[in-house]
């Protein structure tokens, strides 16, 4: 038998979880009481699963099993209700409640009730008449059929165990004429091994001829391997595709391959990798610009990032001051797992702030984009502070060495890196040079700061001292830097810094 709920118990419900969501006092206001008497799976369970849980949970997504009908679930009551209270399902890790993020992946604590008593109450089917039709989804496609679908030529195989792998992979994409792209999707086969995929443009060709001298699937390399490729993105663990806004694409030209440089992490087994690649074409040329900022910039790379064995609260800082007026859109952060908490702050130049992210309780196997649900505003002047620290210690679960060791900068998983990577619009297009010039100057003072610290750069950094440190303070002030910068641009010592130069 199914109750009707009189309407008032509706709107008693509704404004009992409005309250308690507003004063944050869910846990003190919990809206059990209000809850229906007759919890149903077709009434009140299948909705929430199909709107929150079966775009993972159906055959060949990311979780290890299906959500998508009555059995399914009844299998799983009681460990819905426990996952779901304890906020661990569905997976999201950026703190709640101090930036609005339009792809939040967050129940209600009305929706966390009902799927208690729908357990408590021994988890009944219900009238099949109320069930909502379920989710439609393009089978191995999380946006839908693609436009074009671009996939390695042959399976790479990823060795049992050794150092990580990092490996170029040429994806020809015959485009008969340039193209602007909207979103691009991208399917791991052996998600187990794939730590992640950045995406790049190459009209030159290079790519072609290197994976030609490499007799197997691919190239070795690290980084950019070549300048002319154009960086526009990427995947990694527990990410979702990504989808420009509505104003933005990406221009691929025609001749141009698509070049995945992806990190493999051997998991004790033989695994073969196939990505494809899903590529969705925009419907008309993009009207706005747009770049990132990324702090701490490279990737922390001039960071001097240096972990002590058992330290449990090592922090890596970078402060930037934008020099134009910008929307931010979204921001992505990365770490390996080390990492703990994330914070990036912006200070307007009336003083208010703002924060961009917080995360409290980082987990590597999740490296989510942070879509803000509306753009904000960062105008002229406004400081971004980033503060990314990393627990070292033999109590933090993640760690992976055992006992624990000093960790510094580097590529591969058990070394350490950091950033939150902020995607940005300018606000007038013809001042996009302007800030990636700051940008660079931001990098290019890191490296200063990080030379005279690099006991055996001595010689090197008297030298600078000689030419530029004016006023014999023995300091390279802020009024030194242009002159500097300008010399090292010409020097060739800022080749091999990767990224941005
Ligand atoms: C973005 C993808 C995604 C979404 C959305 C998602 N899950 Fe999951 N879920 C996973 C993955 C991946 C795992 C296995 C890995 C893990 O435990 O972290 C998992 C594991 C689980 C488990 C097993 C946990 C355990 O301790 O073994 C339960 C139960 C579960 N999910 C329920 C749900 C419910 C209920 C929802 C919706 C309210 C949901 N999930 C939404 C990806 C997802």
């Amino acid at each position: 038998m199914t109750l009707t709920i009189p309407s008032f118990a509706h709107s008693l419900l509704a404004s009992t979880v409005a309250f308690a969501t507003f004063g944050g006092f869910s846990t003190v206001f919990g809206a059990v009481e209000s809850l229906p008497e007759n919890v149903t799976f077709t009434e009140h369970v299948a909705p929430i699963l199909y709107q929150n849980c079966t775009r993972c949970h159906r055959p060949g997504e990311a979780a290890p099993f299906s959500l998508l009908n009555f059995q399914d679930a009844k299998k799983r009551g009681k460990q819905i209700e426990e996952v779901t209270r304890k906020r661990f399902m569905p997976p999201w890790h950026a703190d709640h409640g101090y930036v609005e993020l339009s792809n939040e992946r967050r129940l209600t604590d009305q929706q966390i009730a009902l799927l208690g008593a729908w357990h408590r109450q021994g988890m009944k089917e219900g009238d099949l008449a109320k069930l909502p039709a379920p989710p439609q989804f393009t089978e191995g496609w999380q946006l839908g059929k693609p436009d074009l679908i671009v996939k390695m030529p042959e399976p790479f195989e990823v060795s049992a165990d050794g150092l990580d792998i990092y490996r170029n992979f040429v994806l020809p994409l015959n485009l008969p004429e340039d193209k602007w792209v909207r979103a691009i999707e991208f399917r791991p086969i052996a998600r187990t091994v794939v730590h992640h995929a950045l995406y790049h443009l190459d009209e030159s060709g290079e790519a072609r001829k290197a994976d030609d001298r490499d007799p197997k699937p691919g190239y070795d390399g690290i980084g950019r391997s070549s300048r002319q490729f154009e960086p526009i993105g990427g995947w990694a663990v527990g990410g979702e595709p990504t989808i420009l806004p509505p104003e933005l694409a990406w221009r691929f030209k025609t001749n141009s391959d698509f070049v995945l440089q992806t990190h493999f992490h051997p998991d004790g087994k033989v695994n073969y990798e196939t990505s494809a690649v899903g590529i969705y074409f925009a419907s008309k040329p993009p009207t706005r610009q747009f770049t990132t900022i990324q702090l701490p910039a490279l990737f922390g790379r001039l960071s001097g990032l240096d972990i002590p064995a058992g330290a449990t609260n090592y922090t890596l800082k970078d402060s930037f001051t934008i020099p134009i007026d910008i929307e931010a859109f979204s921001v992505t952060p990365h770490a390996h797992y080390l990492a703990r908490t994330f914070l990036l702050i912006a200070t307007l130049p009336d003083g208010k702030q703002q924060t961009l992210l917080k995360i409290s309780d980082w987990d590597f196997n999740w490296q989510e984009d942070c879509v803000y649900k509306n753009r904000i505003t960062l105008p002229k002047g406004t400081r971004l502070d980033a503060t990314i620290s990393y627990d070292n210690s033999a109590e933090n679960p993640s760690n992976p060495t055992r006992p624990p060791k000093r960790v510094k900068w580097g590529v591969m998983t058990t070394d350490e890196m950091g950033a939150m990577t902020l995607s940005v619009i300018p606000a007038r297009d013809e001042e996009l040079a302007e800030l990636r010039q700051a940008k660079r100057n931001h990098n290019v003072d890191l490296f200063i700061d990080r030379i005279q610290e690099d006991t055996r750069q001595r010689e090197r950094v008297q030298v600078m001292m000689t030419m530029f440190d004016k006023n014999t303070n023995g300091k390279l002030d802020p009024d030194e830097r242009p002159g500097l910068r300008a010399f090292l641009e010409t020097s060739g010592l800022l080749r091999g810094i990767g990224g941005g130069f």
